[in-house]
Parts: structure tokens; sequence; C-alpha cells
């Protein structure tokens, strides 16, 4: 079974299209403000489809763009002033940020009420106590796959391969809440391929083509496959050998078509969440 992250993007995308012309009947139209720094060409893929994703379901956007050498100071004064605007109901830092910025000074600069990556402290302590509120797009995304493919995840075995602040860690909070068996492998893994043969849900979030060969992945497993990467001829392919894999597994995500499209979703809905609770209208 192949998990099609575009049609469930799809719906979600409608279902948050609907809750938005509510609100701007009501006066007020969710608005994201994105902040990009330098010139990644990856982030300025993902900025766009972004902002392209807002417009389809009829969220507000801006784009507040700096140069590669912009200060940690300049970042956090721009989002200080994104966060007294009352317009503006989400905020995010596009990241990688240039090197010489301090991504986590201005991380934490983000008012936790329009923190629409759910980065900031604040949300990645409500996540592991059970109660999240504004989650990662990326691996509330994989959820939301998950469940629209009636994918059972409690008491199941899950690996969770990579832990990164922006997918493994939070991933591996959202699976331990929905009642599976956690394990986080990451680079100091020292037998990387025993640890994934164990999963029956293995989610891999590393950024390495090739990464998960068929010798590493248990028969039946569903496989959930968050990298994206950019092959020396220009295609794009996952950290898992989708070829060889695809044949032994349950279910699989393919790259692209698989969790890219649920991440903008994800975050379309975290917006609206954001502006319903800053205008005291709902969580
Ligand atoms: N860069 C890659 N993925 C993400 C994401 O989900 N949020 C932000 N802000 N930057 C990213």
């Amino acid at each position: 079974m192949i998990l099609d992250g575009r049609a469930v993007a799809g719906k979600i995308k409608a279902e948050v299209a609907q809750r938005a012309a509510e609100l701007s009947k009501k006066g007020v139209q969710p608005k994201l403000a994105v902040v990009v720094a330098g010139e990644d060409p990856a982030s300025a893929v993902y900025v766009r489809h972004k902002v392209q994703a807002c417009t389809e379901v009829g969220i507000a956007s801006e784009v507040h763009r700096f140069g590669g050498e912009v200060t940690t100071e300049t970042l956090m004064a721009a989002v200080r002033g994104l966060n007294t605007k009352a317009e503006v109901h989400g905020v995010l830092v596009q990241l990688p940020l240039p090197p010489q910025v301090d991504e986590e000074a201005v991380l934490d600069t983000i008012e936790p009420s329009k923190d629409v990556d759910g980065f900031h402290a604040f949300h990645v302590g409500r996540l592991w106590q059970g109660r999240p509120k504004l989650v990662p797009c990326t691996p509330a995304g994989v959820m939301r796959l998950l469940t629209a493919y009636g994918i059972e995840v409690r008491g199941r075995e899950a690996v969770v391969v990579g832990r990164s602040r922006i997918v493994g860690r939070p991933m591996a909070g959202l699976l331990v809440n929905a009642g599976a068996t956690v394990t986080i492998a990451h680079s100091q893994t020292r037998d990387l391929g025993a640890v994934t043969r164990r999963a029956e849900l293995l989610v891999v979030a590393v950024g390495k083509p090739g990464l998960i060969d068929a010798s590493m992945v248990r028969e039946e497993a569903v496989v959930v496959d968050v990298g994206i990467n950019r092959l020396p001829d220009g295609r794009l392919a996952g950290d898992v050998d989708f070829a060889t894999v695809a044949p032994r597994v349950r279910a699989i995500t393919p790259v692209p078509g698989g969790v890219g499209p649920m991440t903008v979703a994800m975050l379309l809905v975290n917006t609206l969440e954001a502006a319903q609770t800053q205008l005291g209208g709902g969580q």
C-alpha cells in the first residue's frame, strides 16, 4: 500500500479552507508571517510551497526576507515586531538560518501562541507532558497520514531514525503519546539495521538517500520516509530505497508525494488553530 500524502493533504486543505472562510466572514482572516534569511535553495522551494498553500485555502501570508549576512539581533527584532502585530496569527522562521545566527535565540523569541512550527520550549514541554498544543508540522502530518489509512499505532514497536528538533524528537513524543513502544536511533547508533529490523512502524528522518535498504526493514512493516534529498541528476529521493523496500512492507510513503504535502497541510492547520486560539474561539 502506498500512503498518498498528496490526496490526504488535499482533504485537510479543503477542511482548512472552510474554517478559514468562516473566520474571514467574522472579519478575521488568518495570517501567517514567514521569516527567511539567506539563499538556501531548498528553503526557497519550501517557502514558495507554504505561501502557495496559504493562498489556496484563504489564509493571508507575508514573507520577510533577509540577506545571508543578517545578525541574530536583527532577526530577533523582526520576530518581536511580528509577535506584537495582532493581524499576524502565525510566525514561522524558516530553517536553516545562516551560520552566524544563533538559531535557538531567534526561535525562543517567537511568542508561543504564534509558534506554528511548535519548536518553542513551551510546545516541546507540552508535547512531552502528553498535552500538546501546537505540534511540529512534519510529525503531526505523519500521524494524520497514519490515521487516514487506519494504521494502528497503539502497542506497536516503533523506531524513529533521526533526533532533530524538526522531526525525530517530536515524532517520538507523538508516537509515545499514541501508545507505541518507541526507540530513537541516530548517527551514534552502533548497529542501525539491528534496531530498524525490530520496527513494525519505521519513521526515517535523516537526510541520506538510500540509508535504509531492504535488509534493514522488517517484513510487513509500515515505513514512513521523511527524507527529501536532491540527487546529482536533479531527481528527489527519500532516505529509504523505495524500489527494494516497497515489495517487503505493508505500507510505505513515496518521495515526493508522501510526507512533504502533509507538512504543508499541517502548517495551515496550525495557523488556523493559532488564529482561533488568539481570538478566544477555540483550542
Ligand atoms: N526547514 C525544514 N523543515 C522546516 C520546518 O518544518 N519548519 C521550518 N521553520 N524550517 C524548516
